[in-house]
């Protein structure tokens, strides 16, 4: 059994309504999962695997209610502080938007990578245009990514 801390980026709801679907799957298949709320380098600190999940706003921005904690690891980044800790990236976008498709999650990504974490599996782009319920695209990600915990 893993414990996973889930960091949710979210403006209009769409990536916490995603992140609590991915944490009753988690559960459902014997792990712990928790939504961090306010998060903080606490929280990153006490976490043994990490999942983001992140929409994108403004022009490849990260939302205001992760952008703190992303700012604060930013600040850490000669520090291998995700060194032993399994980090899955699930990012939220609109194609529509260009060259700022999934931006935020273009930059935890980079920012994990740059923090030593285990990446897995590949960052997961979910694209509204293809995707009404973002939840199909993630499930068989969530699937594989789970297996490496
Ligand atoms: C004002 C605004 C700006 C956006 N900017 C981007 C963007 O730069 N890149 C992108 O991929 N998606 C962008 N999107 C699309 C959102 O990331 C997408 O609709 C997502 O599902 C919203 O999830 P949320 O409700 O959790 O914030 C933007 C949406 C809005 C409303």
């Amino acid at each position: 059994m893993a414990s996973i801390t889930l960091f949710v980026g979210s403006v209009f709801g769409n990536a916490e309504n995603l992140a609590s679907e991915v944490k009753n799957d988690i559960e459902q298949q014997g792990h712990s999962a928790v939504i961090a709320e306010a998060p903080t380098l606490e929280h990153v600190n006490s976490a043994d695997n990490l999942l983001f999940i992140s929409s994108t706003t403004g022009q490849g921005d990260i939302p205001e209610n992760l952008l703190p904690l992303v700012l604060q690891m930013q600040m850490q980044s000669q520090f291998p502080m995700l060194t032993g800790k399994t980090v899955g990236v699930v990012a939220l976008g609109d194609s529509s938007y260009g060259d700022t498709f999934c931006g935020a999650g273009r930059q935890i990504d980079v920012l994990v990578q740059e923090l030593n974490a285990t990446v897995t599996e590949p960052r997961l782009d979910v694209d509204a245009c293809e995707h009404f319920e973002p939840y199909e695209a993630v499930a068989p990600w969530l699937q594989k990514w789970l297996q490496h915990l």
